[in-house]
């Protein structure tokens, strides 16, 4: 599907303001930015069709606003939170070989780039990519961290805001390309469940069997190369996300500011209380807002009713062991080429390629 994008020459440094104007001179890096309009659906009816189901839920990309974008940052620090430090320290170590299975002239693609800090690593240890694209539905953070790759690097970078779960456009890059590569570090896939992220791997799988029918003279079909955190003792994987300093429930309580602000709803963050469970059945962590008492709550115009104990499922935190990961791929058209680890197989990054291609 394609959606109307707009092209803006962007000055990648400031606006906080929220997808308003971006200054066009400045002197950071100035960056092309795509713009793909990313949210679909209002935000008002995302939020009531959530709150208003059996099972209140809200949906996890809300989390992402800039302030959201930089408690993530801080999440990732925090000593509970072994995955950013696992992944790192496996990018580390593997970045050269990632980078040779990718290949020379790769054009990279990184939904839910961030802070593009494994990228950083990956970028650094790439002979000659054609363009870094970025994609990432937190604009301005987006913005930032696009400069910050593009002064680091000698790479075009092509930010795009989208919604990478939908079908979005792509930039053309400057430079003529091998191949396309999606990288998905950062756990990402695991904030889908089972089912979503097997669609979602069907979209990549979808794009990449695309461009290499779009190349002439049989060139490779390009690959994903995804980083997902693998089961463990349950304390580990409940202690990184109930984290002591509490940078975990801000970056939860930040949504309902967030929707307070944007939808002049009143949602009180001192009547919930954050926490974080395993849960068994789905495979995953899962983040909840409980009410502590019952209450109403005004959204723009429409009442939402909290009973005392009664949670929001705020973010799922899917965990895999690497068998089932292969099974997930395998079942969205997508077989296992190369798998990186830590020595305590605590997180697994793992190069993946259309079937039959
Ligand atoms: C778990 S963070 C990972 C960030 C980074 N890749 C890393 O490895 O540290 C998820 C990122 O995906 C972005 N994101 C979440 N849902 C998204 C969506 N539906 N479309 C685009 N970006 C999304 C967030 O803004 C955030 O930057």
């Amino acid at each position: 599907m394609r959606e109307n994008p707009t092209r803006e020459r962007a000055a990648a440094s400031t606006d906080n303001g929220g997808g308003g104007a971006v200054p066009t001179t400045s002197s950071t890096a100035t960056l092309e930015l795509l713009e793909c309009a990313p949210r679909q659906r209002p935000l008002l009816d995302e939020v009531l069709d959530g709150l208003r189901g059996t099972q209140k839920s809200l949906p996890a990309k809300l989390h992402y606003d800039q302030r959201g974008s930089m408690l993530f940052e801080q999440i990732c620090s925090l000593d509970e939170y072994y995955i950013t430090r696992t992944e790192l320290g496996i990018m580390q170590r593997t970045a050269a070989s990632v980078a040779e299975a990718l290949g020379d002239g790769c054009m990279l693609i990184e939904p839910g780039s961030g802070a593009s800090l494994k990228t950083d690593l990956l970028l650094e240890a790439m002979a000659t990519p054609a363009a870094y694209v970025p994609v990432d539905i937190s604009r301005d953070f987006l913005l930032e961290a696009a400069a910050a790759i593009a002064a680091r690097h000698e790479v075009e970078v092509l930010p795009v805001w989208a919604d990478f779960t939908r079908r979005h456009p792509l930039p053309t890059p400057a430079a003529s390309i091998n191949s396309r590569a999606i990288y998905f570090p950062g756990s990402t896939v695991g904030n889908f469940s089972r089912p979503e992220a097997g669609r979602l791997l069907e979209l990549f799988a979808e794009l990449l069997r695309e461009s290499q029918a779009e190349q002439a003279g049989g060139v490779p079909a390009g690959s994903v190369v995804v980083g997902f955190d693998c089961k463990k003792e349950i304390p580990r994987m409940e202690a990184a996300y109930n984290d002591a300093e509490g940078v975990t429930a801000e970056f939860n309580y930040n949504v309902l500011d967030r929707l307070s602000r944007e939808l002049g709803a009143d949602l009180d963050r001192d009547r919930f209380e954050f926490r974080a469970d395993w849960d068994e059945e789905v495979g995953a962590i899962v983040s909840r807002l409980w009410a502590k008492e019952s209450h109403a709550v005004d959204i723009a115009g429409s009442t939402v009713q909290f009973e005392a104990g009664e949670p929001i499922r705020m973010e799922e935190s899917h965990k895999y062991t690497p068998a089932e990961f292969e099974q997930l791929a395998g079942a969205a058209g997508l077989g296992l080429e190369k798998f990186w680890s830590d020595d305590s197989r605590d997180f697994a990054v793992v190069q993946l390629r259309p079937l039959g291609c």
